[in-house]
């Protein structure tokens, strides 16, 4: 069987980890290179405690250092503004890439501006980058050498809301978007809000009054559904390690229809499980798997809940860049991927 040779740049991080824990199990991927930052040099096995075999032996370069000439495939899970420079070079030595970051997320200068506060260095590649929400972008997927991986909130909500938007089942001028998120999604370099006292035993709100995903949820809502939306979005933070909950607060004229709507959008996939009527999906019954579960509640005559669950480091990101590379190579898309979580 073809071993096709891989890299990981930013494989220090969580997200980063979570790729070699994959790609080390996956038949067809190879892991050849290994890139970071502040920790280049060392050798894996001292920086990444739960990584084991051969792997842990391999020493890690910095992000700079130029890819081995057989590596075909990439993987950037570096901080956004970091992440352009090395998917430009990858794409340049004639790689397919998958983004994690959200540095080619949005379709044009603007957005990406105003979201993130910063103008982008090569906008001229936003053109051939395919946002790659994988159950809905398959195809552009499979055609393109670019993936932008999108973001994790995102990916909660955009999951369940598409197929209610796409039937025009919505009030699109109340859309409310509560979501939470283990702590793991604010990445491992060290910030002041997440030592051990300051998270734990607590929850707060951040992000205010309009976190970058905003953007994200907007744009490929209107792209994917064609409906001009906008999203009150209030992310949290909670102390758990992994996991993310959005309860999406909406209305519409029949909120009787719209297990079927969504039941109906997902049948054949997966990785998303629309739960039977009234059972509530929890981060749990997620955990370790690239499994979306989906909730629907009707809270009135016009109005209902739809509450989302997912692992933030696998389908929020780890395990839908696999899915995507998956399908951008031409393998089974579940090649590696697990659809059962870790429980309890
Ligand atoms: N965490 C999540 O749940 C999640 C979900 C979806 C998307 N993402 C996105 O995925 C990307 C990676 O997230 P993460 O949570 O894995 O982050 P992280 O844990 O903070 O890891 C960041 C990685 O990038 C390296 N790095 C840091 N600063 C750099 C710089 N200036 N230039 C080059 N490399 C640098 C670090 O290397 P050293 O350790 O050597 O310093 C580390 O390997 C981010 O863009 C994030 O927004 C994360």
């Amino acid at each position: 069987m073809k071993q096709i040779s891989t890299a990981i740049l930013g494989a220090t991080g969580y997200t980063g980890a979570e790729l070699i824990r994959l790609i080390d199990a996956h038949p067809n991927l190879r892991i050849a290179h290994l890139a970071a930052h502040s920790q280049a040099g060392k050798l894996v096995a001292e920086v990444l405690p739960g990584v084991s075999g051969e792997v842990s032996a391999m020493q890690l370069a910095s992000a700079d250092t130029p890819l081995p000439s057989d590596v075909e495939l990439v993987f950037t899970a570096l901080p956004h503004g970091a992440a352009a420079e090395s998917v430009k070079k990858a794409l340049d030595t004639g790689c397919r890439v998958v983004d994690l970051s959200a540095d080619f997320r949005h379709q044009d200068a603007d957005t990406y501006r105003a979201a993130y506060g910063a103008d982008h260095p090569y906008p001229e590649l936003f053109e051939q980058a395919v946002f790659g929400l994988s159950e809905w972008a398959r195809d552009a997927v499979c055609g393109t050498k670019l993936v932008a991986n999108p973001g994790c909130y995102p990916t909660c909500t955009l999951l369940p809301l598409l197929p209610l938007l796409r039937a025009g089942a919505l009030d699109t001028s109340v859309i409310i978007v509560d979501a939470k998120s283990g702590t793991s999604g604010a990445g491992r370099s060290p910030k002041t809000e997440l030592l051990y006292c300051e998270a734990n035993e607590g929850v707060r709100a951040y992000g205010l009054p309009r976190h970058r995903h905003a953007w994200e949820m907007e744009e490929w809502a209107r792209a994917y559904a064609g409906q001009e939306v906008h999203v009150d979005f209030v992310p949290h933070i909670l102390p758990m390690t992994r996991g993310m909950l959005a309860t999406l607060h909406l209305r519409g004229d029949n909120p009787d229809g719209w297990h079927g709507l969504l039941s109906g959008a997902y049948a054949d996939e997966p990785f998303v499980r629309v739960l039977p009527k009234g059972a509530l999906p929890t981060t749990k019954g997620v955990c370790g798997s690239n499994r979306c579960d989906i909730g629907v509640v009707v809270t009135g005559p016009n109005s209902g809940v739809v509450i989302s669950c997912i692992d933030n480091l696998l389908k929020g990101a780890s395990g839908q860049a696999l899915q995507n590379a998956n399908i951008m190579l031409g393998l089974d898309e579940g090649l590696g991927l697990s659809t059962q979580a870790v429980w309890p």
